[in-house]
């Protein structure tokens, strides 16, 4: 069902594809750094893609990405990583079918877990350089990446950036990490990827293209309980935002240790929502509303953010058993405007982008 869903949504966001694209140049081998635990895609855009790999330890042997049971070949030539471990750490070469080379990417999936946080608003510093004492003034540092876009353009928001390990030697090309350190097997604290969250205020650029987003009516809570919203097509790579009853939940709050009724997991960026309470939970990726999160009669839930929006306020009544007719009622709506949504996708409308709402239950 999720499959199905996602690949609606894919259909009716075009702008947003799944899964980060990683693309280098024709006849290039291109080297660079990632962090593990969140998918990629490597393009080689030839019909009849042939896919090797090249471990670190296995030396000029390529294996088969057949037998790498968290990769995937698309009919496109693009080849997909789901969920990257550090053991994904290697040389990724795409042959032609007379095995020639297309395009080599050697990437050094860097362990997510060892992922070093910090805040410039709460003063949190990032980790300074650390020589390393092999024999040719090594510089372990942490290369880092541009600023991704403000989470938010319309109210003040938070924007992050990704740093990965390297190691430079004097009048060299910095080298990441694992690549550097693949063979010495020696620990070095030192050796983490970074992430750097700051807040940000962005104009509005252009109309977004949002109005499309989905709905799901059906996560339910009990007081003691917990459960785990996913946002579609967010991402470590992408500006992500949460809302709690239009509330934002911003990393600052979660970094300083306070408010616990919600917990964005660092490791994927915030794709995922840890929540403890009811609310109406929206994500927002690259600003757009992708997402809305009902808990299960949250038509009583919606009448209770109208009458109280004082900030801070997270706090919301149970649900009503009794509105259960009312459901039902919902859910024959939400098959018809699914059906509605399907002869969208089918015969897209000429001009004019009107505000389309797919209904899941
Ligand atoms: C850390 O090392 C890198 C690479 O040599 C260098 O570009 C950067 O300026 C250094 N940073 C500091 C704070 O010394």
């Amino acid at each position: 069902m999720l499959t199905i869903l996602w690949t609606l949504l894919s259909l009716v966001l075009p702008g947003l594809g799944l899964h980060l694209p990683v693309s280098c140049p024709r006849a290039k081998e291109c080297q660079l750094a990632l962090l593990s635990n969140n998918d990629v895609l490597l393009e080689c855009s030839i019909s009849n893609a042939h896919w090797f790999f090249f471990g670190l330890d296995t030396g000029d042997k390529p294996i088969s990405l057949s037998i790498i049971s968290n990769t995937k070949q698309n009919p496109d030539g693009s080849l997909l990583i789901k969920n990257p471990s550090p053991f994904n750490t290697g040389l990724y070469k795409c042959r032609d079918k007379n095995g020639n080379q297309v395009t080599g990417y050697k990437i050094d999936f860097q362990d997510i877990k060892r992922l070093h946080v910090t805040h410039i608003d709460l003063g949190q510093k990032p980790l300074a350089n650390e020589t390393l004492h092999l024999g040719h003034r090594e510089i372990l540092y942490t290369r880092w990446e541009p600023w991704q876009k403000c989470n938010s353009c319309k109210s003040q928001g938070e924007r992050k950036r990704l740093g990965y390990c390297y190691v430079k030697e004097p009048l060299e090309e910095p080298i990441p990490c694992g690549f550097y350190l693949g063979e010495t097997k020696t620990y070095y604290d030192r050796v983490k990827p970074e992430m750097q969250v700051e807040k940000c205020q962005e104009k509005c650029q252009g109309p977004l293209t949002g109005g499309d987003y989905v709905i799901f009516d059906n996560f339910r809570l009990t007081e003691s309980d917990s459960t785990q919203l996913t946002c579609p097509f967010a991402s470590i790579y992408r500006p992500v935002r949460w809302e709690a009853n239009s509330i934002p939940l911003t990393w600052r709050e979660q970094l300083s240790g306070q408010d616990l009724s919600s917990f964005m997991d660092l490791y994927s960026g915030g794709r995922q929502l840890q929540i403890f309470q009811p609310a109406v939970y929206r994500c927002f990726v690259q600003q757009e509303l992708i997402a809305q999160f009902n808990p299960i009669a949250s038509v009583d839930l919606l009448g209770a953010e109208s009458q109280s929006k004082r900030p801070g306020q997270r706090q919301f009544g149970k649900a009503d058993p009794v509105l259960r007719g009312l459901q039902l009622v919902l859910l024959m709506v939400s098959v018809l405007v699914v059906g509605g949504l399907l002869c969208k996708v089918v015969f897209r409308p000429i001009q004019g982008k009107k505000n389309q709402v797919l209904l899941v239950k």
